[in-house]
């Protein structure tokens, strides 16, 4: 690279007005990159989650009416979670691959009524357990640590409910060691061929799910997550995972959180060629929407920009609570 003396060198001739910025910008946010992370439950109205402006608990019925309103805007795609009534929680989670838990519910609605969205179907126990965890646990364990391969059958049942309500993609985020061959082989064996797989691949056990576990309601009674969810201070371990997922047939894989993980991203981005995608968490657009209540920062730009880095970063799609802003922001830059 040799860009001649520096006299002649002006890279500020391209910073010269909004048109010249704008043709020469290479990292584009487009309302395709998104998908919108719904909580939908049995509530009678809708209900806010006080730790993350914007975000609300939805009753099916309006969760189906949001997608639709946004569809027209341009937001197509959905992941669901289910908040679970605690009547309905048990050790193992079964509820999630009832007809009648809310995530199915929707799918079915969403299918029936023909709307032209892509959902993703969060799969995974956490928010359906009574003890919190994301699978069922290992009664020998005292640490309280998930019983790997009774959940990996578990996660087979739910896969195949979502896919019969509805679901175009499937989401598995606990953490499972081969939960993604076995949910390929219980799909497959139920006649669903066609449903893909995003995995959770790269899953750190992370400081900033804490909203998320007043959105879902999927808090831990004991414990914590280190024993199935990643440890960040680990540099190589994605490879690792991330071989595993392809290897038993992921066809798109996540990095999660994003924001604190540009590197990751970059890296998992250069070692494979399926879509990648990443999990802007809860705690992420809290931190952003608290510090701009505060005045500290601009809201607008601050999002912008986090999501411009993760796209920069490598990721083909961008699961963030910030989506239906975004959407109108992308345009007025
Ligand atoms: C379920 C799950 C979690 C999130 C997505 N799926 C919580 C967790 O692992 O504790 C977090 C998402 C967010 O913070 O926005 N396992």
């Amino acid at each position: 690279m040799n860009y001649g003396d520096y006299p002649t060198h002006r890279p500020r001739r391209l910073r010269r007005g909004k048109r010249l910025r704008d043709a020469v910008a290479d990292v584009r946010l487009h309302p395709d990159n998104f998908v919108y992370p719904l909580f939908v439950g049995q509530m009678r109205r809708t209900k806010p989650v006080s730790s993350m402006p914007g975000v609300s608990q939805l009753p099916v019925s309006d969760a189906v009416r949001l997608m639709r309103d946004l569809s027209k805007r341009g937001l197509r795609q959905f992941i669901l979670f289910g908040v679970t009534p605690a009547k309905f929680k048990d050790d193992s989670g079964a509820w999630a691959a009832s007809p009648d838990a809310p995530v199915n519910r929707v799918l079915s609605e969403v299918r029936s009524k023909g709307l032209d969205v892509l959902t993703y179907a969060d799969l995974c126990f956490c928010e359906y357990t009574d003890h919190g965890h994301c699978g069922t646990l290992d009664p020998h364990d005292h640490e309280g640590v998930v019983d790997n391969d009774v959940t990996l059958e578990a996660l087979g049942r739910a896969a195949v409910a979502q896919a019969q309500a509805g679901a175009d993609v499937v989401a598995p985020s606990g953490m499972m060691d081969g939960q993604v061959g076995a949910i390929r082989s219980a799909l497959d064996a139920a006649g669903f061929k066609q449903t893909a797989i995003l995995a959770y691949s790269v899953k750190y056990a992370s400081g900033f799910y804490g909203p998320f576990r007043e959105a879902g309601e999927g808090g831990m009674k004991f414990g914590d997550r280190r024993g199935y969810q990643m440890d960040y201070r680990r540099s190589r371990e994605w490879r690792v995972e991330l071989a595993a997922d392809l290897a038993q047939g992921a066809d798109m894989v996540m990095v999660k959180p994003a924001a604190t993980y540009l590197d990751v991203i970059h890296q998992v981005r250069q070692a494979c060629d399926v879509p990648v995608a990443a999990y802007h968490v809860s705690g992420e657009y809290a931190m952003l929407h608290a510090a701009a209540q505060r005045g500290w920062v601009d809201l607008k730009s601050a999002a912008l920009e986090t999501t411009i880095a993760i796209k920069r970063a490598g990721a083909d799609l961008i699961l963030t609570y910030f989506a239906p802003r975004l959407i109108d922001w992308i345009d007025e830059r």
